[in-house]
């Protein structure tokens, strides 16, 4: 099923052994009646994922939807692309949805993967969009189960939330920062490529600092030079500010915005009591928290444990 082929693909992929076997496990079932979902926090890498994932199974009719703002095509032989969704979800999804099916129902033989990247709540005065998206898709699923497969990546923590309403059509898979040897070797390698001259201590740092999460590392050496100091100072006027756009939104004070937030972290969500709720979808929609495994949240990147303690309590 899994292929090598020409090209760096393959090369491009550090880590992630264990998320590519469990995305595989669930394609490669002889029946599935769930869509799988890949969550966690910005810059992980799902994207990357799922372009492996499309490049190497072989088989498949292949339909790959970007529902972000900024889609850019994959560009991979064989996968049918579907950019411009973010202003029409849910058009978009109708539209994938109905293409697949009418190879499904005239083709019994052909197996199908169908990927949505990209997906996030539509704010607004209407309810978050995404449950009652993926629950038609594990519809479809189920309609096919023997050869339907539907993986969807969501860029949203609020949307992530949500989904705990259809909690029974979806498996959800937490994709992380990458362990430290891939994290330092994805630093080395864009290191490399950007010209720029790192020591030992300073890819430990570079991983420390952005929890191996891919697209802070790739950030932190290309835009940043590998400057950690410049790079962290530029988080914390950031986070400063979506405190300060949570606090305003509560009425209350930076200051307990940041114990709040404190108080949330590495709890699981059972053990968020009702009235924090208001506060901790603001620091989800904010990605200042995500939902990681076993729905326990935890701040999106490590730097802002310090940032925030000196906020409340500097
Ligand atoms: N496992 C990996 N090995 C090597 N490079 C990676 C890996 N994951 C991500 N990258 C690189 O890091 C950068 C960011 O990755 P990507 O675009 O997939 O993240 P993203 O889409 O912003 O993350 P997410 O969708 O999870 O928020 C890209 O340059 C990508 O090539
Ligand atoms: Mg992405």
């Amino acid at each position: 099923m899994l292929e090598a082929e020409p090209g760096s693909v393959e090369e491009r992929l550090l880590g992630r052994e264990e998320e590519v076997r469990r995305i595989l496990g669930y394609i490669e079932s002889p029946r599935a009646y769930r869509v799988l979902v890949l969550a966690g926090p910005v810059g992980s890498g799902r994207t990357t994922i799922l372009r492996y994932v499309l490049s190497h199974v072989k088989g498949y009719h292949k339909f790959h939807l970007d529902a972000s703002p900024a889609a850019k095509p994959l560009g991979l032989p064989g996968v049918e692309e579907y950019l411009n969704c973010f202003a029409d979800v849910n058009g978009c999804v109708d539209r994938v949805v109905r293409e697949s099916m009418s190879i499904a129902d005239h083709r019994p033989q052909a197996k199908l993967l169908v990927t949505l990247d990209g997906l996030a709540c539509v704010r607004g005065p209407y309810e978050c969009i995404v449950p009652h998206l993926v629950r038609g898709l594990a519809r479809f699923v189920e309609a096919y189960s023997d050869r339907v497969r539907v993986i969807v990546s969501i860029d949203d923590q609020e949307a992530v939330l949500e989904l705990g309403k259809i909690a029974e059509y979806i498996d959800v898979l937490v994709v992380d920062g990458l362990n430290r040897e891939a994290a330092a070797g994805l630093a080395r390698r864009e290191a490399e490529k950007a010209g720029v001259r790192l020591d030992d201590q300073t890819i430990n740092e570079v991983v420390a600092a952005t929890g191996g999460l891919p697209y802070h590392i790739v950030t932190l050496i290309h835009e940043y030079r590998g400057d950690v100091q410049r790079w962290m100072s530029d988080v914390w006027e950031k986070l400063r500010w979506k405190l300060v756009l949570v606090a305003s939104e509560l009425g209350v004070s930076v200051k307990d915005v940041a114990k709040a937030i404190l108080d949330l972290v590495d709890k699981p969500l059972s053990a968020v009591p009702r009235q924090s709720y208001l506060l901790l979808r603001w620091a989800l929609r904010n990605n200042i928290v995500y939902l990681a495994k076993g729905t326990v949240l935890k701040l999106q990147l490590p730097v802002y444990a310090g940032i925030l303690r000196s906020i409340a309590y500097g």
